[in-house]
C-alpha cells in the first residue's frame, strides 16, 4: 500500500470501500470474491487498499481489541506497533500533562497510550506513510493533545521536552535484528537523545545485551500472557527507586507480568541462589525473571534452589505458588538418552507430551517425532543438563 492508496482510503469513497472489505471478510468470503464484489463499484488500487486495510484490521485485534475495527495500519506497522496492555502500562508512569517526545512512533501504539494517559505527544516517524497512519489512528481514537510528523530522530530536541520515548525498528531486511546496533535510529543515537532528556523510556528487544544498558537506568522486562514481549529501558525521573542496583551491574532491574500488573524487582540482601539435587518439584520461572536476572528472587519465594548454577531450573519439595514460575510435579529422573526416555513414556502409557527445554541443544519437534508415542496418558518433560550431563525430568501435567 503506498501512501497515495491510503490517502485515498480516509474519504469518503474509501471509507465506503472499507466498510465493504471489513462486512465481506466478516462475512467469511475468500480474498478473491471479496475483491470481485468491490471492483464492481470501485478500481484496483482502492480495492486492494481497501481489502489489505479489512485483513489488517482483523489481524489487529489481538494487539489493539476494538479499537482495530476504527484503526489504520501497515504490514510492517502493525508487526513492529507495541501491543495495547503493554502499552498501557508503560504510559501509566507518564503524570498526566507530560509533554513527551515521541522520536519513532510508528503507527502509533504507543503515541495512543501516551495521549491516553494525559501525555501531550508530540511524534516523529521517518515514513511518510507510517506518519499519514499515525495521524489517522489519532483522529480515529478522538486523541487530544497529539502531533505526528514527518522526521528524523536525529532531528528531535529532547531538551524541549519533559520526556523522550523512543521504539527503535528493530528490523533489518525484513527480518528481526537483536544487535542493538542495527536498530534504527542506532542505539547510541537512541542513547545519545536519553542523555539529553530530563527522562525518558526507551523500548527495546527482551534480548539486548546488559552491556548495552546505560548506567543509573531501570530496566524492565515485560512478560504478557506468560511470554516476554520486550523491555524498556527508563531514565531520570521516570525510573522508580524501588527496582534494586545490586550484583548485576549499575542499572536497576524489574520483570513485570502482565495482564496482572504483578511486579519483582532485585533483593539486594539474596546472594546466588543455592544449587542442590532434584527435589519433588520443578519450578520454570517466567521469562521476565529469568531475562531481568531475578531467578533468586524466584528461588526464594518457592523455597528453592537451582538444579545447576547457569539455568534457571528451580526444585524444592514445597508445593508453593507464586505467579513467578510454572510449577511441575516431578514423577521421574532419567540421565537424558533418546532410548531411555522413550522406554520410560512408554511404561507410563503417555501418548501425549509436553516438550520443554532450558540448556539443552535439543531439537523438541525432532524428539516428538523420534519418541513415537501412542498411550491415552500426558505428561510434561523437562529437558536440561547438569554439568555437562543431560537429563530428562518426566513431570505430572500441568
Ligand atoms: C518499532 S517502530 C515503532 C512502533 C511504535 N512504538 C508503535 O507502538 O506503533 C519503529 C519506527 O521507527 C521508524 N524509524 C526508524 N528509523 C528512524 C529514524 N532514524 N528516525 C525516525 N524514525 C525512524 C520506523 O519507520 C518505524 O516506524
Amino acid at each position: 500500500m503506498d501512501l497515495e492508496a491510503f490517502v485515498a482510503l480516509l474519504g469518503p469513497r474509501g471509507r465506503e470501500a472499507l466498510a465493504e472489505a471489513v462486512a465481506s471478510l466478516q462475512e467469511g468470503v475468500g480474498a478473491v470474491t471479496a475483491a470481485r464484489r468491490l471492483r464492481r463499484s470501485y478500481d484496483a488500487p482502492l480495492t486492494a487498499a481497501a481489502l489489505t486495510q479489512a485483513e489488517l484490521r482483523a489481524r489487529a485485534v489481538a494487539k489493539f481489541g476494538a479499537d482495530a475495527a476504527v484503526m489504520y495500519f501497515t504490514p510492517d506497522g502493525l508487526e513492529q506497533a507495541t501491543r495495547a496492555e503493554v502499552a498501557a502500562h508503560r504510559a501509566r508512569r507518564f503524570r498526566p500533562g507530560t509533554r513527551v517526545a515521541d522520536a519513532c512512533c510508528g503507527i502509533g501504539g504507543d503515541l495512543i497510550a501516551l495521549a491516553r494517559a494525559g501525555c501531550v505527544v508530540d511524534a516523529v516517524d521517518r515514513d511518510p506513510l507510517t506518519v499519514e497512519v499515525a495521524r489517522a489512528n489519532a483522529a480515529a481514537l478522538g486523541l487530544r493533545g497529539v502531533s505526528v510528523r514527518v522526521g528524523e530522530a536525529a532531528e528531535v530536541d529532547p531538551g524541549a521536552y519533559d520526556a523522550l520515548f523512543a521504539d527503535p525498528a528493530r528490523r533489518s531486511s525484513g527480518r528481526r535484528t537483536f544487535d542493538p546496533m542495527a536498530y534504527s535510529p542506532p542505539w547510541p543515537a537512541v542513547l545519545g537523545l536519553a542523555a539529553r532528556s530530563p527522562a525518558a523510556c526507551l523500548k527495546v528487544a527482551p534480548g539486548i545485551p546488559y552491556e548495552a544498558l546505560p548506567a543509573g537506568a531501570e530496566a524492565e522486562w515485560v512478560s504478557h500472557k506468560g511470554e516476554v514481549k520486550e523491555a524498556a529501558v527508563w531514565t531520570g525521573a521516570l525510573a522508580t527507586g524501588d527496582a534494586g542496583a545490586d550484583r548485576e551491574g549499575p542499572f536497576a532491574r524489574r520483570a513485570t507480568l502482565l495482564p496482572s500488573g504483578e511486579t519483582l524487582t532485585a533483593d539486594p540482601a539474596l546472594g546466588p541462589p543455592a544449587v542442590g539435587p532434584v527435589a519433588r518439584y520443578l519450578y520454570e520461572p517466567d521469562g521476565a525473571a529469568i531475562r531481568a536476572h531475578l531467578v533468586a528472587e524466584v528461588a526464594a519465594q518457592v523455597g528453592g534452589h537451582l538444579l545447576d548454577p547457569h539455568i534457571a531450573y528451580i526444585t524444592g519439595d514445597e508445593p508453593a505458588v507464586t505467579p513467578w514460575a510454572h510449577r511441575y510435579e516431578v514423577l521421574e529422573t532419567l540421565a537424558f538418552s533418546l532410548k531411555r526416555l522413550r522406554a520410560a513414556l512408554r511404561a507410563r502409557g503417555v501418548g501425549s507430551v509436553t516438550l520443554k527445554k532450558r540448556g539443552s541443544a535439543l531439537d523438541l519437534e525432532r524428539l516428538r517425532k523420534d519418541l513415537r508415542l501412542s498411550g491415552d496418558k500426558s505428561c510434561v518433560v523437562l529437558l536440561t543438563r547438569i554439568g555437562e550431563r543431560p537429563y530428562a525430568f518426566i513431570c505430572a501435567p500441568a
